[in-house]
């Protein structure tokens, strides 16, 4: 099966990409040149600039995001078209099946180094033309955190964005939900590009433990979790415990169990009461039964 699979691959490859190599464009209308925005754009960005990076983030997000390496697995466009154009509210929009519109109001704010900032946003809005949505059935919350997880790969984040653990929700998009599949990658490889190539057709909660072997559960407050604490913490954890009073909002933090092989080199925090106070007031989200469960729950 495998070399066949494989000489399949290889084949389409060589013939697909002879195609596209032909087909695929990339265009840059600025149908707002006469606005500030449309006049920097020229100015400061360019077309032949806008189209380079197009170029350079499509190969990014196919060979290194998703890893699609064989143009059966790629979402077909025969071209992508960036509008400048007059927007409300968003920095930037991707419409239809392959187009993506730039607001003039947003270049015209940019502030530092433009072209920088730029290809953040195209990073972005480039994903949102090439990754599938499970023909529509993914939720947003997880189709702009996986834009935002291109921007993240590429080292091209924008100052404010999301720390790993911030945020209410694992699937509140952007930056946060970024973090979180960034969480995910790091218990299995590549689990951005597998979770893509699962939401071709349709989307399910269900692929999140098909891929980590681990339920996503919710506990209805949690957020990304990485940590992993000492077998002698465990003692230590226990006497703190009960001395642990509820909080003001007749809250208690309550401990599960903890019984896989711990890891002391990730140890993120040095004691639990440490911890605790970081905890306390966050919303957390943790993957399976992994090193340690944990979750908020009446003080009654
Ligand atoms: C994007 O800009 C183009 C050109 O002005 C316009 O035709 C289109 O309606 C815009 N789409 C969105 C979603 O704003
Ligand atoms: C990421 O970018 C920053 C500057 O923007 C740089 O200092 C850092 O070395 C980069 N990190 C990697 C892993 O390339
Ligand atoms: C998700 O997958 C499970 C298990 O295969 C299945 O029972 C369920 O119907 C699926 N849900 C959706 C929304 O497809």
């Amino acid at each position: 099966m495998a070399p066949h699979s494989f000489f399949l691959c290889t084949f389409l490859t060589f013939s697909l990409s002879f195609h596209e190599i032909a087909a695929l464009e990339y265009r840059v209308i600025n149908v707002a040149a006469a606005t500030p925005g449309g006049i920097r754009f020229n100015d400061e960005i360019g077309h032949s600039f806008t189209k380079n990076i197009m170029g350079t983030i499509n190969n990014y997000i196919w060979s290194v995001v998703f890893q699609q390496n064989c143009p059966a697995d790629q979402k077909q466009v025969d071209s992508v078209n960036t509008y400048i154009a007059e927007l409300d509210g968003a920095a930037g929009i991707a419409w239809g099946n392959n187009n993506i519109n730039i607001s003039t109001g947003y270049i015209k704010d940019l502030v530092g180094d433009v072209k920088w900032h730029f290809t953040s946003l195209m990073l972005h809005e480039m994903t949102h033309v090439f990754q599938w949505n499970g023909e529509g059935t993914t939720p947003s919350g997880l189709i702009e955190g996986i834009a935002d997880y291109t921007v993240l790969r590429a080292n091209h984040t924008e100052w404010g964005f999301a720390n790993p653990g911030d945020g209410d929700r694992w699937d509140q998009g952007y930056a946060v939900t970024a973090r979180f599949l960034e969480y995910c990658d790091g218990i299995t490889p590549f689990f951005v590009a597998k979770l893509n190539k699962l939401m071709r057709v349709t989307y399910n909660v269900t692929y999140f433990e098909d891929l980590t072997g681990k339920p996503l559960i919710n506990y209805g407050r949690i957020t990304r979790l990485n940590i992993h604490i000492d077998v002698s913490d465990i003692v230590d954890m226990l006497n703190e415990m009960v001395g642990f009073s509820p909080d003001k909002d007749g809250k208690v933090i309550c401990f599960q169990k903890l019984h896989k092989t711990l890891d002391v080199e990730k140890y993120r925090y040095p004691g639990v009461p440490s911890f605790l106070e970081y905890v306390k007031n966050r919303q957390l989200w943790i993957l399976g039964d992994g090193v340690m469960q944990l979750r908020l729950c009446d003080g009654s």
